[in-house]
């Protein structure tokens, strides 16, 4: 049976009581649903290690309670916990064939010898190795893709409560790391085991997770499947996060009951934006940000009322679509926007001066608070 994972209120200081204490994770509490496959996403030190060593009982924690289940676990040691790891570099012990790579946590069980047998032969074959087990190499003698599966066996072998996998595909290459995250995805579903995911690749994160939770700064800032976190982004960051938003500079000109009508910098017009896709409380003066993904704004050469200028830098053919980017005012926006086009536009060139519009029907507000990643 699948477990549950539960996040209490969970604090972790490093050197609590040291000159340099950094605090890692801030009242982190959620919870991970049995069987589910579970992406932990921010960017570099906001704390999806620390959490994770935490779940395996290999970090103290400074305050709050861990469940498995309805099991507190805040307190029980690691080797209790019956938790399977993959670490980012595979450690596997080279001295030592495949065979006894995998049966080793069988084998500190001291499970007897045919269920072994039985156990390595069954997970090897999940995991796709059953003709390198008849071969029985030591792990140098397989592919960087073979020995991450290895790497994944031996933490399934003794049906793990819980797996943890931390960026298990950070040294694969780019066309191997895109197969694996499927393989992932097949493995899990077909083990059923509870499973965190922890990568700061969020086009990874998205891929393999049936919920991600995003992390700055040791807070969790959203949680939610890719498509909650893409299409109903919370704030400025995550939306930047999981995939690109382009930033207006803008600032309040009406707070209605139903909208909020905005004036972006260096322009003469107003947009209005219903109340369900403001994400942001703010009062007339106040600055705020318009929010449009790439595929929400468009270019062109022809001025109209409501466009704002700007200069393209690069044109980029993406097979199915074509991405511009496009430099702004800097009072509008300090970084280059990403805009992508069904179509090529002949008239337009790099370097050229353009229109860009927003599609109004889908563009959001947001506070300017916390938007760096
Ligand atoms: N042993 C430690 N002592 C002191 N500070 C630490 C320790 N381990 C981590 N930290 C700090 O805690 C914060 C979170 O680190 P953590 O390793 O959890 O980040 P991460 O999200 O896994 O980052 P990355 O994507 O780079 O692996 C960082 O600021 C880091 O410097
Ligand atoms: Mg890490």
């Amino acid at each position: 049976m699948s477990k549950s994972v539960t996040y209490d209120r969970i604090n972790k200081i490093y050197d609590a009581k040291g000159k340099n204490p950094v605090h890692a994770l801030k009242d982190v509490s959620f919870t991970i649903n049995p069987g589910e496959l579970f992406c932990l996403l921010g960017p570099s030190g906001c704390g999806k290690t620390t959490l994770l060593r935490a779940t395996a009982g290999l970090e103290d924690i400074t305050s709050g309670k861990m469940y498995y289940g309805d099991v507190d676990i805040s307190t029980i040691p690691p080797y209790r916990r019956n938790i399977g790891m993959v670490f980012q570099s595979f450690a596997l012990y080279p001295h030592m064939t495949i065979f006894e790579n995998v049966a080793y946590g069988l084998r500190v069980r001291k499970v007897d010898n045919e269920t072994v047998k039985k156990k390595v032969t069954e997970v090897m074959e999940l995991v796709g190795l059953q003709e390198e087990l008849k071969r029985n190499p030591s792990p140098t003698g397989l592919s960087g893709g073979q020995q991450q599966r290895v790497a994944i066996a031996r933490a399934l072998v003794y049906d793990p409560d819980v797996l943890l996998l931390d960026e298990p595909l950070a040294n694969l290459d780019a066309k191997l790391r895109r197969y694996m995250r499927a393989e992932i995805r097949r493995i899990q579903k077909a083990t059923d085991v509870t499973t965190i995911f922890v990568t700061h690749d969020q086009e990874e994160a998205m891929a393999v997770g049936d919920r991600l939770a995003v992390l700055r700064k040791g807070v969790v800032e959203q949680i939610g499947t890719s498509d909650d976190l893409y299409s109903y982004p919370e704030n400025a960051f995550v939306s930047n996060f999981i995939g690109k938003m382009n930033f207006f500079e803008s600032t309040v000109t009406d707070v209605g009951d139903d909208s909020i009508t905005v004036n972006p910098a260096t322009t003469d017009f107003q947009v209005q934006i219903p109340i369900t896709r403001c994400h942001v409380n703010p009062s007339k003066g106040d600055h705020v940000l318009l929010g449009g993904r790439p595929e929400q704004l468009s270019v062109s050469k022809e001025h109209t009322p409501d466009s704002v200028k700007g200069r393209v830098r690069i044109i980029q053919h993406l097979g199915s679509f074509i991405r511009y980017e496009v430099e702004m005012d800097e009072r509008v926006s300090p970084v280059t926007f990403e805009i992508d086009m069904d179509f090529l536009d002949k008239n337009i060139r790099e370097s050229d001066d353009v229109y860009v519009s927003m599609k109004k029907e889908r563009i959001s507000l947001f506070s300017p608070e916390g938007r760096e990643i």
